[in-house]
């Protein structure tokens, strides 16, 4: 890894008189929550629930690629061998394809020293179990209502039909639907599917299966 100290203190220093605050120190929980919206697109930080990216609990003294179960690291990144401390984590947000060549995190960095700051003060609290974060990830489908619950699909021409456990039909362009697995402890019940809206529009949906085998079985082609 190339070190340039020089630049950096520089930087650090320009960054103070920008921001009107140390570079280093203590961060800011609340900015440091706002900032790490950007990452539960990706991560969840409950324990074992792993999204795009591992779960982020207990990260903090973690070494790198080592959250039990989940199975996407790069290798890039499980041959590192860095232990998330604060200069590792604080590199890794500054820019990823810098610190780890090649690792599968797809996310630019984090320019601002500030905002850095903020978010590890955030995730080392989270980390520690001193603030609780909340569960933006995926709901847990096991809950889902009557109006989210699929009870049949029907297929026809370029069109799928959903039927849904509050009686309701709802038809979508076959290009507009996708089909989902989630196999973890918050998917959907065997045999029963959930619809899940994914657009801002309503035109796009996905209904989520618990495993890949009940997918077209579930599948009617029929038209009515
Ligand atoms: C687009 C999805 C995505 C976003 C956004 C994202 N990450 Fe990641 N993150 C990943 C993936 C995928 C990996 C696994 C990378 C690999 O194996 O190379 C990862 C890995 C990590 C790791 C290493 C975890 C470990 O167990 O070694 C940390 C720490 C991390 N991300 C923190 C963050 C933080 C903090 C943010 C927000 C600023 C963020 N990530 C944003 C997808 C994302």
């Amino acid at each position: 890894m190339k070190r340039q100290p020089c630049r950096r203190a520089i930087l650090a220093a320009l960054a103070t008189l920008a921001f009107g605050a140390p570079a280093h120190g203590e961060g800011d929980l609340v900015r440091g929550a706002q900032a790490a919206r950007a990452c539960m697109e990706c991560h969840s930080f409950a324990p074992g629930r792993h999204m795009t990216g591992p779960s982020l609990a207990g990260v903090w003294g973690r070494k790198a690629g080592t959250a039990a179960g989940f199975a996407r690291y790069s290798d890039a990144l499980k041959r590192s061998g860095l232990v998330w401390d604060e200069r590792h984590l604080d590199e890794w947000l500054t820019k990823p394809a810098a610190v780890v060549p090649g690792n599968a995190m797809d996310f630019p960095g984090i320019a601002d020293s500030r905002t850095r700051a903020d978010l590890l003060a955030y995730v080392k609290a989270v980390s520690s179990g001193r603030v609780s974060a909340p569960d933006r990830g995926l709901p847990n489908l096991k809950e889902a209502d009557a109006a989210s619950q699929v009870t049949a699909i029907r297929y026809c021409g370029d069109t799928y039909r959903l039927t849904t456990a509050d009686g309701k039909t709802h038809a979508f362009w076959e290009f507009n639907l996708r089909f989902k697995t989630d196999g973890s402890a918050e998917g959907p019940p065997a045999g029963k599917p959930v619809l899940l809206g994914t657009g801002m529009r309503g035109d796009r949906a996905a209904v989520v299966f618990s495993r890949p085998e009940e997918i077209s079985g579930f599948i009617r082609r029929q038209c009515a």
